[in-house]
């Protein structure tokens, strides 16, 4: 039995691994979702193939998890996806920490490797979970999403994490170390909080993917401890994912992970930036409707405002009455624009625009210059101009959508106010910039009844 539930173990593996690649792609990414699925399902009916097992308290999970998970995933908002991840990695984390804690229970002489995994899952377990806490109701706004900063902070930090490397040397060296491991989960889930707070609501999606990375590191010591192999591949794949996306994140503001971690960007020490006067130039529906009507190329840049209206249906709806006027439509993809990575892929295949319209800075900024019009729904930091003109702006150096390149830029906002990093933005003050004020679903509901009545 042992080497069918082996062999089992590795196809579930593959599986993980070929869907994992399938997800790099938007053609493939559904499937390589179910692909995934039945990876894990084979993993879970091969461990209930384990002899001892008793069945009554697997059930009783299932049923309760099943519950809570599929109610709360049925009933959560698209905005506030990103919330419910970081509740996912924290509950991951929990997990690792309580497989630890019961096996040191159960087997509290276990041979030191044993321990070493324990004190792991525990520690990077603990942080996962209390991180991910303060993630989500700093995204959720239960707490203030600035950061929360006191002298010494980087001190106190380094000498829990020295004092939290201690007690693991401890627990694993000395049998029967109760006290030590309690000692342990407690420091970990103070290093969790006090490693979050510091950070601003700004660059929380970033800290959830380094979080989602621990809770796969976390998964993996757990794997350790009670030696499931595919426990262990699992845990490694979602660490070194979480990590890559996080690289990603980091790359995409132009940010080291240094920086995002400890800067407190985002704070009134870290700046506004910006303070930039002009007058905006408001533009009716009316009016962008005749601009509109007389391009030959459009450019649209989605960004987190585009979620919260939920306009995709209606921009999409926009893209095809341009495309229908004669225009070359194209959709420009900001990495970090949302509050998700890929936020803005998902709500445009929603609404079934093509992905051969779909595009990414590096490709749209060269050409931007003979774009007829950029119009940019609910989108804010991620077309900053201060990014590449003001050395002063926290956003320099961030790769933005150079939209106020195009002769000319409609910009869908409901005001002037900066978007989620806090900065002025420059753009709204410029010659060729265009306000249309409003809800961005309304106002282009708006512009697709004019297009479709004249
Ligand atoms: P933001 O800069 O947050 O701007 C969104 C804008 O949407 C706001 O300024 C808001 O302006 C507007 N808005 C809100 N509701 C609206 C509505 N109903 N209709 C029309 N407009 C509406 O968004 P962005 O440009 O997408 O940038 C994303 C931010 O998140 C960046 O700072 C990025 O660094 C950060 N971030 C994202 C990620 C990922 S993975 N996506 C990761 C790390 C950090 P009004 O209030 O005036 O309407």
């Amino acid at each position: 039995m042992n080497a069918f539930i082996n062999i089992s173990y590795i196809v579930a593996s593959i599986l993980f691994i070929f869907g994992l690649k399938m997800l790099s792609s938007a053609n493939t990414a559904r499937r390589g979702n179910m692909v995934s699925a039945l990876g894990m399902l084979i993993a879970i009916v091969a461990t209930l193939l384990h002899e001892g097992m008793s069945y009554q308290w697997i059930i009783l999970g299932l049923i309760v998890g099943g519950l809570i998970g599929s109610t709360a995933a049925r009933l959560v908002k698209m905005t506030a996806m990103p919330e419910m991840v970081a509740l996912f990695n924290g509950f991951g984390g929990i997990a690792s920490l309580l497989v630890g804690w019961s096996e040191f229970h159960a087997h509290p002489d276990s041979p030191t490797f044993t321990l070493v995994a324990v004190s792991l899952a525990v520690l990077i377990g603990g942080i996962t979970f209390s991180g991910s806490l303060i993630a989500y109701a700093k995204l959720a706004e239960k707490i203030d999403g600035k950061p929360l900063l006191f002298s010494g902070q980087q001190v106190v930090n380094g000498v829990l994490v020295i004092a939290a490397l201690l007690l693991v040397i401890v627990f694993a060296a000395s049998p029967n170390a109760y006290p030590a491991l309690v000692l342990l989960i407690l420091l970990a889930l103070a290093l969790g909080v006090l490693a979050v707070i510091p950070i601003g609501g700004a660059d929380m999606p970033v800290v959830i993917a380094l979080l989602n990375s621990y809770s796969g590191l976390a998964a993996c010591a757990a794997g350790f401890v009670i030696l499931n192999n595919v426990l262990i591949v699992a845990g490694a794949l979602v660490g070194a994912s979480g990590l890559i996306l996080t690289t990603i994140m980091c790359k995409a503001m132009n940010r080291s992970l240094a920086n995002v971690l400890f800067s407190g960007f985002g704070s009134a020490a870290s700046g506004g930036g910006g303070g930039y006067q002009g007058e905006a130039n408001p533009v009716s529906v009316d009016d962008a409707y005749y601009i509109l009507e007389a391009a030959r190329s459009v450019v649209f840049v989605p960004g987190y405002g585009m979620a919260v209206a939920q306009a995709q249906h209606a921009v999409r709806e926009l893209g095809e009455l341009l495309e229908a006027n004669g225009a070359e439509v194209k959709y420009a993809i900001h990495p970090v624009a949302g509050r998700m990575p890929g936020h803005m892929n998902v709500l445009l295949a929603e609404a079934n625009v093509p992905y051969e319209q779909l595009v990414v800075p590096e490709d749209v900024n060269p050409i931007m210059s003979s774009v007829d019009v950029a119009i940019v729904i609910g989108a804010n930091d991620v077309v900053n101009p201060a990014a590449r003109e003001d050395k002063n702006s926290p956003l320099w150096g961030m790769p933005i959508i150079n939209t106020d390149h195009a002769r000319t830029c409609i910009v869908c906002k409901r005001s002037l106010n900066p978007g989620f990093a806090g900065v002025d933005n420059p753009l709204f003050f410029k010659e060729n910039t265009r306000m249309l004020f409003g809800d961005a679903k309304k106002s282009f509901q708006e512009l697709v009844s004019q297009f479709k009545d004249s």
